[in-house]
């Protein structure tokens, strides 16, 4: 009877201090959670936006555009670790050879490749020898443009020395690229484009573009026909400091500005040329030139590849008319945007209006 009794006195004990322990951890761990919820607010605060949530030696914040083997001893012995130049074409089918004989001209000097399919057609590619080489992107009937403000972000780009945003329909029989790129560097240039050679070349629309056989490079044109008057005095476009949409090249700084004055929507890039000069990191006088010894042909063959005047992605005349009439709104829209933003931003001074006005 008395065990009996003690039993159950022990059993009720033990349930009590159970039952009192399991009370305190719920307790405990309802205050841990709200110590937690705090401290996690507070700093919440300060992380908006950023990325110190991350110790800083995990952080990379660039990237860029070499092929990588999926294991090590997968690894091509390739070029990969020498990134002076990026290659980034609108490609379509029907420039293929073209195209061809471009890329395998650049990959000579181990030029990483990006081509940005504009008419659907990448299968047609890969009997290339190089096309494993090449990165390949796909959006139909998109402009070169486009492509270059959505895939070559700065930080993607970054580990680039220059970039090239070239037309498909270019012949690059008398280019070199390493001659070119030592040339700009010599130059001191930060925006470049090739001559063109006016003896083949269908499509020349600005006498600045066109080689001169005697220099090395040229940095303005003198012009003094119809309502042009580019001499030694003239300061900015179309007789100094800039360079055609058609085969840009730019420095790592320069595109970076150039990629911000990209604007998403109009895709055309009409008018993006004459404010090029902006981006030269300084003089656009001095710093942005054409490089006559390296030249290449423009063949003016209209297609989505190339940005520059009366292209179209067919030979039909009524998609041509409506697409120049969208470059031309756009080209006006932004004119509108940069005279704009230039009124309301009461930090910025133009630049070249103060040179020109010292100079005069
Ligand atoms: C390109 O890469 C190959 C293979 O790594 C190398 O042998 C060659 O020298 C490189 N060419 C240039 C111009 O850097
Ligand atoms: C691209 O544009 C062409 C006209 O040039 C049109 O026929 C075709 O349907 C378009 N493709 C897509 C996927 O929108
Ligand atoms: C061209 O500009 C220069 C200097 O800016 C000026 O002296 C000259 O009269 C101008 N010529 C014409 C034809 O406008």
């Amino acid at each position: 009877m008395k065990t009996q009794a003690s039993f159950g006195l022990v059993f009720l004990l033990m349930t009590l201090v159970i039952f009192v322990a399991m009370t305190m951890k719920i307790q405990y761990e309802n205050l841990t959670m709200d110590m937690g919820q705090q401290s996690f607010e507070s700093t919440k605060r300060q992380w908006r936006n950023r990325i110190d949530a991350l110790p800083r030696g995990v952080v990379e914040s660039t990237t860029d555009m070499a092929l990588k083997p999926l294991w090590e001893r997968s690894s091509r012995k390739d070029g990969s670790g020498n990134y002076a130049a990026l290659l980034a074409m609108a490609v379509g089918i029907s420039q293929k050879q073209n195209v061809d004989i471009l890329v395998r001209k650049f990959l000579i000097d181990n030029c990483s490749i990006i081509l940005f399919h504009y008419d659907g057609n990448v299968d047609g590619w890969h009997d290339l020898e190089w096309s494993g080489k090449a990165i390949h992107i796909l959006a139909y009937n998109q402009t070169k443009w486009w492509f270059a403000k959505r895939f070559l972000h700065p930080s993607a780009v970054s580990a680039y020395d220059y970039i090239f945003l070239w037309d498909e329909d270019l012949g690059v029989e008398n280019f070199h690229l390493g001659r070119y790129l030592q040339i700009m560097a010599s130059e001191g240039l930060e925006i470049s484009q090739p001559a063109l050679d006016p003896d083949q070349s269908s499509d020349i629309h600005h006498r600045i573009t066109v080689r001169d056989r005697k220099a090395k490079v040229h940095r303005r044109v003198y012009d003094f026909r119809g309502s042009l008057n580019c001499s030694d005095e003239s300061t900015g476009p179309p007789c100094t400091g800039w360079v055609e949409g058609m085969a840009p090249v730019f420095s790592r700084a320069a595109w970076k500005c150039v990629w911000h004055l990209i604007q998403n929507d109009l895709i055309h890039g009409w008018g993006l040329d004459m404010k090029l000069g902006y981006c030269a990191q300084g003089d656009r006088t001095k710093k942005v030139g054409v490089i006559d010894v390296e030249y290449i042909v423009h063949q003016g063959i209209p297609s989505l590849g190339g940005g520059s005047v009366n292209k179209a992605p067919s030979k039909s005349l009524d998609l041509r008319a409506h697409i120049r009439r969208q470059s031309t709104a756009e080209l006006e829209k932004f004119k509108e945007r940069w005279d704009q933003a230039a009124r309301k931003d009461k930090e910025w001074f133009d630049p070249f209006e103060g040179y020109a006005r010292i100079k005069g």
